[in-house]
């Protein structure tokens, strides 16, 4: 099977923790995005579900899918998000935001009574940190702020070099008006403290290490898929 393939394979995998009446949020990724397919055939075969978009490609493929979206201001509390991830260890930690949508993922999982992460095998991993850590920065003070960020970095003990992610020559900026800062760390030490040490920088809006959130994860190898729970 192809990556893709497996990608699909682990989204389908999913609709299993799906039923009618549900109130989900909708993950971003080329992962996330099969999942989304399938949530558009179950509506079309006339399942009620309401759903929330973690980014602005995902609002835009849901609408085209005819799934009924509403916000968190409008429904604060969802029953399931599944989404994908960068990378993923076996206490069930990630690394997200390689698409850029790391804050309204976060928000919208945090708001989800579960979240389940849905994989191909290549993003499991023993130790997080060889997929770069992006971290979302308010463009003010973008300087003083990567400076902060390393210092994080050397009280926890990681090392790497962090640089501004681009797109067609420019500054990648979110669906917030933020840029992002991609970190890479190689390997992330104690990842907890990391996370609050990131977490308490001004100018930093959110980082990519997902800890404590995700209570299933659906992984498609070569071999088939494999759950690992939290
Ligand atoms: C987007 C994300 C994605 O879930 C992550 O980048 C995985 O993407 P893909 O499924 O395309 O490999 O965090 O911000």
């Amino acid at each position: 099977m192809t990556p893709d393939e497996l990608k699909k394979a682990a989204a389908l995998a999913a609709l299993t923790h799906i039923k009618s009446g549900m109130k989900l949020g909708l993950g971003t990724g080329s992962t996330a995005k099969h999942f989304v397919d399938a949530v558009g055939e179950k509506v079309k075969q006339g399942w009620d579900l309401l759903c929330v978009p973690t980014s602005e490609a995902t609002r835009k493929q849901a609408e085209g899918l005819g799934i009924k979206l509403t916000t968190l201001d409008e429904t604060p509390v969802l029953d399931l998000t599944v989404d994908g991830a960068d990378e993923l260890d076996g206490q069930l930690r990630l690394i997200k935001g390689g698409g850029g949508a790391l804050l309204r993922e976060k928000i919208v999982a945090s708001s989800s009574r579960k979240m389940i992460v849905i994989a191909d095998a290549s993003k499991k991993v023993e130790v997080l940190g060889k997929f770069p850590l992006p971290v979302e920065v308010v463009p003010f003070g973008l300087k003083a702020t990567a400076i902060k960020i390393d210092q994080a970095f050397t009280w926890t003990r990681n090392e790497g070099k962090v640089a501004l992610r681009m797109r067609d020559g420019k500054s990648f900026v979110t669906d917030n008006g933020n840029v992002i800062l991609d970190c890479a760390l190689g390997r992330i030490e104690n990842a907890d403290k990391l996370a609050a040490a990131l977490s308490s920088i001004p100018g930093v809006v959110d980082h990519g290490l997902f800890i404590g959130m995700a209570s299933l994860a659906i992984i498609a190898g070569a071999a088939g898929v494999e759950t690992l729970e939290r």
